[in-house]
Order: C-alpha cells, then sequence, then structure tokens
C-alpha cells in the first residue's frame, strides 16, 4: 500500500493567522500528513511544542515515522472531540498560544481505495477515519431504517433525491447487501440522475455517509469550546472548514464567543455585562485560484481565526 501525498491548504494563510511565536506552545489537531504541523516546527525555537493529533492510526504512524527525532513534537491518537482527556497537563498548565483544525479527509484516506472513502475508487464500504470505530459504512447501509437513511442524505448532503436512494438501498439490501463503493455508487447513478455540472450523482450520498460514520459535527462542536478553553489569552484558533455544514458550526461559535454572555432581550445590558471570550481576526480567507489550479482539492477550503480575549478578573 503507497501513502500519496496530501498537499496541506491555506499553508501561509495558515501560519500567519496562528502568528508563531519561536516558544510557542501549539496543537495541531489535525495532522494527517503534517504538512501544517512542518511548517509550524519550521518556525518553533528549541523550546517550542507542538503536539499532532488525529484519529486515524495511518495519520499516527506516519507522525511517528516522520518526526520521531523531534523532542519538539509528540502525536496521539484521539479524537480532537476529547482535547480534555488526552491533552497532557503540560499543556493545560501552560495554555495553548495556537490551535489548528483542518477538517474532513485527508488525500490519502480518499486515494485509498481500501478505506472506502471514494467512488472513483473501487473499494469496501469502510470510511471510517477511526479504525477502531466498529460501524463501517457497508453495516450503516445494511442495518439503518429508510427513514434514517433519508434523514442523513438530506441532512448531511443536502440530496434532493434522499428518499429514492434510501428506497434503492433498502430493496437492493434485500437481495444482497451493499459491499463496495462502486455499487454504492452505480445504484445512486441509477435512481438519481443529478445533473450538475462536474460532479458524480454519488458524491453528496457520499459525504452524508462519511460525516454520519465519523460523528463529523459532533466532534466539531464538542471540540471547539474545549479548545478555547486550552488557550492562553492571546491565543489564536484557525479553523479550515470544506463544506458548509462545518462551516455554519465553526461560524456560529465564533459568532456568539465573540459577542459574550447571552441576556433576557428585555434586559438593560451595558458592554461591560457581555464578557466576550473571543474576537474575530479578519474577514473569512479562501484559497486563491493560484492555488487552486495546484492544488483542486483546496477549492472549497474556508479559514476562520479568532483570538482568545483575556478573562475578567
Ligand atoms: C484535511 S486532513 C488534515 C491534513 C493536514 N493538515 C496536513 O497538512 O497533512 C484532516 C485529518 O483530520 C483527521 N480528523 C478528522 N476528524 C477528526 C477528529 N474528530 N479527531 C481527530 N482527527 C480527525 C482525519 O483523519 C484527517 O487525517
Amino acid at each position: 500500500m503507497t501513502d500519496s501525498v496530501h498537499e496541506p491548504v491555506l499553508v501561509n494563510e495558515v501560519i500567519e493567522a496562528l502568528r508563531i511565536q519561536p516558544n510557542g506552545f501549539y496543537l495541531d489537531a489535525t495532522f494527517g500528513r503534517g504538512g501544517h504541523s512542518r511548517q509550524i516546527l519550521a518556525r518553533l525555537s528549541q523550546l517550542g511544542r507542538l503536539i499532532g493529533l488525529d484519529k486515524d492510526q495511518a495519520a499516527i504512524d506516519y507522525a511517528h515515522a516522520s518526526l520521531k527525532g523531534d523532542h519538539r513534537f509528540s502525536s496521539f491518537k484521539s479524537s480532537f472531540a476529547k482535547l480534555d482527556d488526552v491533552l497532557p497537563q503540560a499543556a493545560t498548565d501552560q495554555g495553548l498560544d495556537g490551535i489548528l483544525f483542518d477538517l474532513g479527509v485527508s488525500s490519502p484516506q480518499l486515494d485509498q481505495a481500501e478505506r472506502g472513502f471514494s467512488f472513483q475508487n473501487d473499494g469496501p464500504l469502510d470510511m471510517r477515519m477511526d479504525q477502531a470505530n466498529p460501524l463501517t459504512a457497508a453495516r450503516w447501509l445494511a442495518d439503518a431504517e429508510e427513514f434514517e437513511l433519508r434523514k442523513v442524505f438530506r441532512q448531511y448532503g443536502e440530496e434532493r433525491y434522499a428518499g429514492r436512494i434510501a428506497k434503492a438501498i433498502i430493496k437492493q439490501r434485500q437481495i444482497q447487501p451493499l459491499q463496495t463503493t462502486t455499487q454504492l455508487a452505480a445504484l445512486i447513478k441509477q435512481v438519481a440522475p443529478t445533473k450538475e455540472p462536474g460532479k458524480h450523482p454519488a458524491t453528496r450520498v457520499f459525504q452524508a455517509i462519511r460525516i454520519r460514520i465519523n460523528q463529523e459535527l459532533q466532534d466539531i462542536a464538542a471540540a471547539l469550546p474545549q479548545a478555547l478553553n486550552k488557550l492562553k489569552p492571546g491565543g489564536r484558533l484557525a479553523v479550515i472548514s470544506f463544506h458548509s455544514l462545518e462551516d455554519r458550526i465553526v461560524k456560529q461559535f465564533f459568532k456568539k464567543q465573540a459577542r459574550g454572555d447571552d441576556y433576557p432581550l428585555d434586559l438593560p445590558v451595558t458592554a461591560d455585562m457581555l464578557n466576550p471570550r473571543m474576537k474575530i481576526i479578519g474577514k473569512p480567507l479562501r484559497p486563491t485560484q493560484a492555488e487552486i489550479d495546484l492544488n483542486p482539492r483546496a477549492r472549497s477550503a474556508i479559514l476562520r481565526v479568532a483570538e482568545k480575549m483575556d478573562s475578567r478578573p
């Protein structure tokens, strides 16, 4: 099995957003193949520290193999939804200077047919980022009720033929359960002739199943408040999303933290009562056309950055 490279997205923008302090303490919550981590390490002194997390064992094996000689770096296999449990005490005591989330899947996950993420490669319907997760896509497709299939395709894929596709899957699995990515892609193509230019009709359903299997949106929602707590005042949080469902969670979280506490509408509230916890830095950033030309997978990326504010005494 060869490991394809992952071209990191918005690297310069991320590095600038994190304002790397040479002696700082950083977290790359989605190590992947370490594209961003290497750029962070290149700017750290011998006193700086970087932790890399990933829920995919292949990413962590790669981290160990490629960065094992670097005493500034340590890595852990974990979901970023469990930051409170996995970050070493030193990170909590000292506070982090910056945290990066580069959400979604890596190129090796997409490109390796046996991971089952892509309808372009024939492989088992797996789609687990964390190989210890007992729920594969094949198992979910074999067991889920029709209404759940429909709901997931609609909510996580914004798929307009969700009902038809769910029905076709139920019918198919009475004959033989779906086993491979190409079987599923062919079935979707038969019943949902999407005419979105440049998009395979299975794109949305594959995205939806992946989000469901990996609990992607729940993990992001759980991780952001923990990340904020781990930052020092002045520490930066940078999040790259790849679709609107992810981005909405990030945007709403940033907005709420920047606005501060909620009060009943009829209460007169002064600015100093609000207690905002974050300041939004700049406008959301998207890749340049030059980056998209070099790396088409960057095309839907959007980077949001915020800074933790001093808490009131
Ligand atoms: C887009 S890739 C990151 C690529 C990385 N920035 C690089 O340059 O190589 C996203 C990575 O996040 C990991 N990931 C996704 N959700 C995660 C979660 N909840 N916890 C930990 N890692 C996660 C995936 O396994 C994948 O390796």
